[in-house]
C-alpha cells in the first residue's frame, strides 16, 4: 500500500552525487533510518537487512533459537514465516487462526509442547493479533516470542506499536508494504544480546565493527544480508509518509465498515481497530459460496477484493518444503532429518488446521489505499452495499 514520488528520487540523486552507496561508507543513511524505525517502535535497537525473511532468520539467531526447538506459526502467513524457522534449525509448528485471520490464542495454547520455545504471531494484512493474550501465554509458558509484522509496517495493537510487544519484531519492506525500498526488511528488539546475535547474522563481519570483539559469544559464522545506503535512503523518506497514510486508510476502513455493518454483513474479527494499519476491511459469511458470491458481485463493480483462501503460499497447505519435509538444501542440514531434532519433529497434514481452511474460505478482504479520494471511497460504500443487498 506504499506511495513513491520525487522525494525518494532526489534523496537518491543526492545520495549518487556523494558517492557515499555504501552501507560502511561515509554515508549514515542506514544509521539514521535503524535509529529512527527504533524509536517508531518505541525500542532500542533496529537493524536493517534485506528482506522481512531475512530480518525473521536474524533475530531468530539473535533469540538463540536452534536445533531441538518447536517455533509456534499460524496456519495463515506467507512461507517465509515457518521457513525461517527451519533456516535457523528448529521445527515450525502450526496453529490455527481465529476470526481475527491471526493466530488463535486457544490453538495456539494447544500447540505448546515442552520442545517450544517460541511463538511468531503475525499481524496479516496490515490486522493485529491479540498480542496482550498472546503475551501472556507466552510468559506463562516461560516462551520467547517474535513478531512477524512484515505486512503491518507502521501499524500498533492497543496503542502499542506491533514489533515491541514480544523478544522481537521483524519487518518487510518490499512489494505491497506500507513502507517500500523495493526489497528491504529490518529485525527490533529491547534486547542488547539479540541484537548483537542478530547483527552478526545480518553481517558476519559485524563483531569486528563491535568493540567487544573478543566475546566469544558473537564469534558465530554469519551470513551477509547487509542492506545499502539506497536502501536506507529511500526508507528514511518513506518514514515521513507511513503516519499519514495509515491514518487515512484506517478512516476509509472504518467508513467503509459501516456502512457493510447498516446492510446487515458481518466483519470479520477486528482486534484493534484503533491503532491497527487499516490496509484491509474483512467481512466473513457463513459459507464459501456466500463469500465467493459476495466477492464476485464486488469485482462486477469495480472493487477489487480476495479470499485469503486464495493467496497461494500464504496459506499453509501450499508451503510444500514443509509439508514434503523439506528443511534444507542437504539432508545433513535439513532440521526434519538432524538428529538434534529427533524429539521436537511433528507430522504434517493439509487438515491440521481445517479450522483456519474454513475461516480463509469464508472471509472476503477487501484492500484500502491510502490514494482512494473521497468519492472513490463513496463508490465503493455504495458497491458493498449493493453487493450485500443482492446476496
Ligand atoms: C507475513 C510475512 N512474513 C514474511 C515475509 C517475508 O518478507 P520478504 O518477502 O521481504 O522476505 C512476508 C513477505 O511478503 C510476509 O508477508
Amino acid at each position: 500500500m506504499y506511495r513513491i514520488g520525487e522525494a525518494e528520487l532526489k534523496r537518491i540523486e543526492g545520495l549518487f552525487k556523494s558517492g557515499n552507496i555504501f552501507r560502511y561508507g561515509m554515508g549514515g543513511e542506514c544509521d539514521r533510518f535503524e535509529e529512527s524505525w527504533a524509536r517508531y517502535v518505541g525500542v532500542e535497537h533496529c537493524r536493517l537487512s534485506r528482506s522481512g525473511t531475512a530480518a525473521l532468520y536474524t533475530a531468530l539467531v539473535g533469540m538463540g533459537v536452534g536445533p531441538g526447538d518447536q517455533v509456534i506459526v499460524p496456519s495463515y502467513t506467507y512461507m517465509a514465516t515457518a521457513l525461517a524457522v527451519l533456516a535457523a534449525g528448529a521445527i515450525p509448528v502450526i496453529a490455527d487462526v481465529d476470526d481475527s485471520l491471526t493466530l488463535c490464542p486457544k490453538d495456539l495454547k494447544k500447540r505448546i509442547t515442552r520442545h517450544t520455545r517460541a511463538i511468531i504471531p503475525v499481524h496479516m494484512v496490515g490486522l493485529p493479533c491479540d498480542m496482550k493474550k498472546i503475551v501472556q501465554i507466552a510468559e506463562k509458558n516461560g516462551l520467547l516470542v517474535l513478531e512477524d509484522a512484515c505486512q503491518a509496517v507502521g501499524g500498533a495493537f492497543e496503542g502499542k506499536p506491533l514489533g515491541s510487544w514480544g523478544q522481537a519484531g521483524a519487518f518487510s519492506f518490499n512489494f505491497f508494504k506500507n513502507m517500500t525500498c523495493g526489497e528491504g526488511g529490518a529485525f527490533v528488539t529491547n534486547d542488547e544480546l539479540v541484537y548483537q546475535r542478530g547483527s552478526v547474522a545480518v553481517d558476519c563481519c559485524s563483531f569486528y565493527w563491535n568493540p567487544d570483539e573478543e566475546r566469544d559469544d558473537l564469534q558465530f559464522a554469519g551470513h551477509n544480508f547487509r542492506a545499502s545506503e539506497i536502501e536506507g535512503a529511500v526508507l528514511n523518506v518513506q518514514l515521513r509518509r507511513i503516519k499519514g497514510m495509515i491514518k487515512t486508510m484506517r478512516s476509509h476502513k472504518k467508513t467503509l465498515l459501516a456502512q457493510g455493518l447498516d446492510e446487515g454483513l458481518k466483519s470479520i474479527k477486528n482486534n484493534s481497530i484503533d491503532h491497527e494499519c487499516g490496509t484491509h476491511l474483512g467481512f466473513k459469511f457463513r459459507t464459501e459460496r456466500e463469500a465467493r458470491g459476495f466477492s464476485d458481485r464486488l469485482h462486477g463493480l469495480g472493487v477489487g477484493n480476495f479470499l485469503p483462501m486464495d493467496t497461494g503460499r500464504h496459506v499453509y497447505t501450499r508451503w510444500e518444503p514443509i509439508l514434503r519435509y523439506q528443511g534444507a538444501h542437504h539432508p545433513a542440514l535439513d532440521p526434519f532429518k538432524i538428529p538434534a531434532n529427533k524429539a521436537a519433529r511433528i507430522e504434517y497434514s493439509e487438515d491440521m488446521c481445517a479450522r483456519s481452511l474454513r475461516i480463509l474460505a469464508r472471509s472476503v478482504l477487501i484492500p484500502m489505499h491510502p490514494d482512494n479520494t473521497k468519492a472513490r471511497v463513496a463508490k465503493m460504500g455504495e458497491a458493498i452495499a449493493l453487493a450485500a443487498r443482492s446476496a
